[in-house]
């Protein structure tokens, strides 16, 4: 469609960056990057009508637009072009040009290819700077000596796709991204970049292996100011996968369970996070509370001394989960560690059994008192003097 729309309006398209790569090396991505010779504008509306799309949302500034489709797939289409910087890490300005230009402006070979879809031409690829080769070889290469300067959110992107492609740098490339680093043009991104940068890290597959890749290029200490960095904490933390994503699906903001792994070894530290970066109300909260929650634990699960069904209820209930597997890792004693157990897996399902319905049927009138004695009951029940209903 999109193909067919273009050429009648006389322009070209081509598929461009992320979708190439992944189409090349055999991988799925979801996202549709087109780039159009022309007005993207124009194409996208076009386009939209023609698929039915739910939603259009131009940009004329940027003249780029996306739609999404019922099934919510998301095209985006820009209008090829140049990007001018005004100075490092600006954002930039833009001019319209062909599409050599535009594969030019981006951040590495195996990104700047494109596959054309122009009607009558399509499946041809497009790949002026050597991107197949690169990608074939596992290389991660810039195009021009510039770019880490004029984007350096490129270095934690680099570091990103090594780790996630199992890819080498670029002798040329490691010397820039070194120089970039040494020169502190990551200062110059803004939080907001950054922490975008850092929420792709955490949605990775193989997380350890980027945060390694930070810490080798000196980058972590940068990023995750105060982190305290132990390797060994770190892999059990990432690499025990199969408990690592159980944990992550009980999260309400996942990401966040990256970060409160990297700072379980300095819980401190997690103040200077929040610092740094324009987190939500939210995200603080569950960081704040996480770092408290943990310090908590800690102290009460490793007790010796016998410990209550209740006192560890009433701890661990105010721990939000994206702090538990770091909790569970930092515990070092079997027995604190059982005691962890019993709140993931019994203690925090536990409900009354009865409700505010059954008060009434008692002939009780509702008030806060109901909470009070649904309350009282759930906690005897966690202690285990009231076994069933009966
Ligand atoms: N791009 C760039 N410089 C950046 C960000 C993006 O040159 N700082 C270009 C690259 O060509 C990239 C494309 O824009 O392929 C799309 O960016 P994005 O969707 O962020 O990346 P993908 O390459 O699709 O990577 P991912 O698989 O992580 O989505």
């Amino acid at each position: 469609v999109v193909g067919k729309w273009a050429s009648q309006l006389g322009m070209r398209v081509f598929l461009v960056g992320g979708i190439v790569r992944d189409l090349l090396l055999g991988h799925k991505q979801k996202d549709l990057d087109i780039v159009v010779e022309g007005d993207a504008l124009v194409l996208a509306q076009e386009v939209g009508k023609t698929l039915s799309a739910i939603k259009f949302i131009p940009h004329e500034r940027f003249k780029t637009a996306s739609i999404i489709l019922k099934n919510g797939q998301k095209i985006d289409f820009s209008t090829s072009r140049v990007e001018f910087y005004q100075h490092p890490a600006a954002l930039p300005e833009v001019e319209v040009s062909t599409i050599r230009e535009d594969l030019y402006r981006r951040d590495f070979t195996i990104n700047s290819m494109a596959i054309e879809i122009t009607y009558g031409h399509t499946g041809e690829l497009f790949d002026p700077f050597g991107g197949l080769l690169d990608l074939r070889e596992g290389i991660i290469r810039v195009l021009h000596n510039l770019s880490f300067v004029e984007d350096p959110t490129r270095i934690l992107r680099a570091l990103r796709f090594l780790g996630r492609f199992n890819f080498k740098l670029e002798e040329n490339t490691e010397k820039l991204l070194v120089d970039a680093i040494a020169g502190g043009f990551l200062h110059l991104v803004s939080p907001a970049r950054i922490l975008y940068e850092l929420k792709l890290i955490f949605a990775e597959k193989d997380i350890l292996k980027i945060l390694k890749f930070l810490k080798h290029y000196g980058v972590f200490q940068e990023v995750f100011p105060k982190a305290f960095y132990e390797e060994d904490y770190l892999r059990r933390y990432f690499n025990y996968t199969v408990e690592y994503f159980r944990l992550l699906k009980e999260t309400n903001i996942p990401w966040l369970h990256g970060v409160m792994g990297v700072y379980a070894k300095n819980l401190e530290g997690i103040e200077e996070f929040i610092k740094k970066y324009p987190l939500t109300g939210e995200e603080e909260e569950v960081l704040r509370q996480g770092a408290l929650g943990i310090k908590e634990a800690l102290k009460l699960l490793s007790l010796p001394r016998e410990v209550k069904g209740v006192e560890i209820f009433e701890t661990l209930t105010k721990l939000p989960p994206e702090g538990y597997w770091a909790l569970y890792l930092l515990l070092d004693r079997f027995r604190a560690r059982e005691r962890f157990k019993t709140y993931f897996e019994e203690l925090r399902f536990i409900k009354p059994e009865i409700t505010g319905e059954d008060l009434k049927a008692l002939g009780l009138k509702p008030g806060p008192l109901y909470r009070e004695i649904l309350h009282k009951i759930k906690m005897l029940k966690i202690d285990g003097v009231l076994k069933n209903k009966d």
